[in-house]
């Protein structure tokens, strides 16, 4: 029996700052030069010990949660207990706050933060680098959620190269309604390739690059700069599918965002703003103009999935930073 009667991870969100998408390999994936950026927008998931694995759900867009084992949660459970011999024992509770479908890599971020609680809930001491194959092989963005901070990724998001970025940046993020599937979006992405005459498998389409520019202006915490090089190769694809989203990205750089893009496969939409001042207007002016559901101000960079107190049960006063996360009260799950 575990010292730990309940153990509860934070983990964060991501945006992609560049997202390059190279051309449509034999595998069904894409080649990516894919720039993550983690925020403090997070889920929270308790696990508990249980028998067999049993997965319960709250917050936003929960009801679209499958509680299933096709919950990369769940599977994340099953995929360590079967690396180290044991029967998979927990009863998993997830605490959403990242838009469910919305192109920021909640259900991955659901997936990492299962591999920590269980890691620590039956105190298996599992290295970093397994977990990050587990993580790899449950998905393409679940190890980044492990990781956090900023990391350029490669192949198909899973090959990781941390990036160190001084300072902090402000954010808002406007949830549409509804969410997007991901494979759908990558299909959109290579039949507006194909219609525009370009092709669109690994054969025609050359692989990108990490843009120096961006990488300049990560490395030097400029928020002007940075917004400058912001770039999504799936932004049309989005939009094709959800021609609004136009409409809230020109809201939101209409009241003064730096920059305006689709969070990864969307249909959350991003938006980078000068100091958290001006993203309080912009999130004010997101909400009135009734193109969102809710508009969600937040920062990053910010850890990856991370045990939120290490001791049984505990949850950190309001106000009292963890993990590097600033403040987890700015944070808490049904915040807008
Ligand atoms: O890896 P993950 O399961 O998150 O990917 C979901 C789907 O997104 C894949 O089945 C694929 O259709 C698409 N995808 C892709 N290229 C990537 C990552 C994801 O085409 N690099």
């Amino acid at each position: 029996m575990s010292r730990h009667a309940v153990i509860t991870v934070r983990v964060p969100a991501k945006v992609n700052v560049q997202l390059g998408v190279g051309g449509l390999r034999p595998d069904g994936f894409h080649d990516l030069a894919n720039v993550f950026f983690a925020v403090a927008l997070g889920d929270l998931v308790t696990a508990r010990q249980g028998a067999g694995v049993k997965l319960t759900c709250e917050g936003p867009g929960s009801d679209q949660v499958p509680l299933d084992d096709s919950n990369l949660a769940a599977r994340a459970a099953y995929a360590l207990a079967a690396h180290h011999g044991i029967e998979a024992n927990v009863a998993l509770h997830i605490e959403k706050a990242i838009p469910v479908a919305g192109g920021m890599a909640g259900g991955s971020a659901d997936g990492a933060a299962a591999l920590v609680a269980c890691d620590a809930l039956w105190e298996l001491g599992t290295p970093t680098e397994v977990l990050h194959e587990l993580a790899a092989e449950l998905g393409s963005d679940v190890p980044f959620a492990l990781l956090g901070g900023v990391a350029l990724g490669r192949d198909r998001g899973e090959t990781l190269s941390p990036l160190p970025v001084p300072g902090t940046f402000q954010w808002i993020f406007a949830v549409a309604d509804g969410g997007l599937s991901t494979p759908a979006v990558f299909r959109e992405c290579d039949r507006l390739r194909a219609e525009a005459g370009t092709g669109h498998t690994s054969e025609q389409v050359t692989t990108p690059d990490a843009d120096p520019a961006l990488l300049a202006a990560l490395a030097a915490g400029d928020p002007k700069a940075l917004a400058a090089a912001l770039t999504n190769d799936l932004q049309p694809a989005a939009v094709s599918l959800r021609p609004s989203l136009a409409e809230t990205l020109r809201v939101g750089t209409a009241a003064g965002a730096l920059a305006a893009l689709v969070s990864g496969s969307g249909p959350t939409t991003a938006f980078l703003a000068q100091d958290a001042e001006s993203a309080e207007s912009v999130a004010r002016a997101l909400r009135e103009s009734g193109t969102c559901r809710a508009a969600h101000v937040t920062y990053g960079p910010v850890p990856g999935a991370a045990v939120l107190a290490d001791w049984p049960g505990a949850r950190l006063p309001a106000g009292v930073s963890c993990d590097g996360y600033r403040n987890c009260a700015e944070n808490e799950p049904r915040s807008q």
